[in-house]
């Protein structure tokens, strides 16, 4: 089914999905595999137009070879282009394996420019670690894209938040170590669009230096808002989603998170 396309950029993002060793096996009480099909069907039935599908990050739970292979398979069935990154909990030497194309310079770091915009995707993980961080490598050769692309629009893709999230266990430990040296740099670039990021499993939207930012929902299970706590806790009550990223004009960035499990929930009424 094609639906027809009015924004100039339709990107979707699907994030930690968190794929588990075996494909039957439960998580804090859900099937990742299950969630990620059913996500993957609405796509197919509502986003047919969409430019691509992201995965920002934490593909697998624990980095399994399996998790990987029966990824790998499932992209390759889904008609659009879908593109993954690095999370915290992947490890790029058996993704590797089975993504061999999206390496340059050693690490997950891509470019895909479509029509007049182009999309970076960024390599935030640091093996074995929750945090993540941008290199003076990957900051190079982010700086080199950047020089690049100076005429286009730019939209950045990354896993860890490069921004305060309000929450003490991500702010402290599970943060983005290279804050000051990824917006030193991208201060000097206005055609800098939007940043899509992944990692907080909770929906977030944010503004700095005039770009605009946001992550969505884990496909798997949530992070609950405890802003007061040091403990992090997480939930299955905030349903998943996954989030319609469309330029309508050209400083026009909107976004929509869509529970995409129980389609059929919807009734007719005024608000
Ligand atoms: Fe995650
Ligand atoms: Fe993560």
């Amino acid at each position: 089914m094609l639906v027809e396309r009015i924004s100039k950029v339709k990107v979707i993002q699907l994030s930690d999905i968190h794929l588990t060793a075996e494909d039957n096996a439960s998580l804090y009480g859900i099937n990742p595999y299950y969630r990620l099909e059913e996500a993957l069907k609405s796509i197919y039935v509502h986003h047919s137009d969409a430019d691509f599908i992201t995965i920002t990050g934490d593909l697998t739970d624990s980095a399994s070879a399996k998790a990987y292979a029966i990824l790998k398979d499932m992209l390759d069935k889904n008609e659009l282009p879908i593109y993954p990154i690095l999370g915290n909990h992947d490890k790029r030497d058996i993704f590797a394996n089975y993504f061999p194309n999206l390496f340059n310079d050693g690490f997950v770091q891509y470019v895909k420019k479509i029509d007049a915009n182009v999309h970076i995707f960024l390599d935030t993980l640091v093996e074995d670690q929750s945090y993540g961080e941008l290199c003076l490598n990957r900051l190079n050769w982010l700086e080199d894209r950047l020089k690049e692309y100076q005429q286009e629009p730019i939209y950045l893709y990354m896993h860890h938040h490069p921004i305060d999230s309000g929450l003490y266990e991500m702010d402290n430990n599970a943060n983005f170590r290279s804050k000051k040296e990824f917006w030193d740099l991208l201060k000097n670039y206005k055609n800098v669009k939007h940043i899509s990021f992944g990692h907080l499993h909770r929906i977030m939207h944010s503004q700095k230096c005039n770009i605009s930012l946001h992550s969505t929902r884990s496909t798997s299970f949530q992070v609950a808002y405890q802003q007061e706590s040091k403990v992090e806790y997480l939930t299955n009550e905030e349903q998943p989603t996954y989030a319609v990223i469309e330029m309508i004009e050209e400083e026009n960035t909107r976004i929509h998170h869509h529970e995409f499990m129980n389609e059929d929930r919807f009734y007719l009424g005024d608000c």
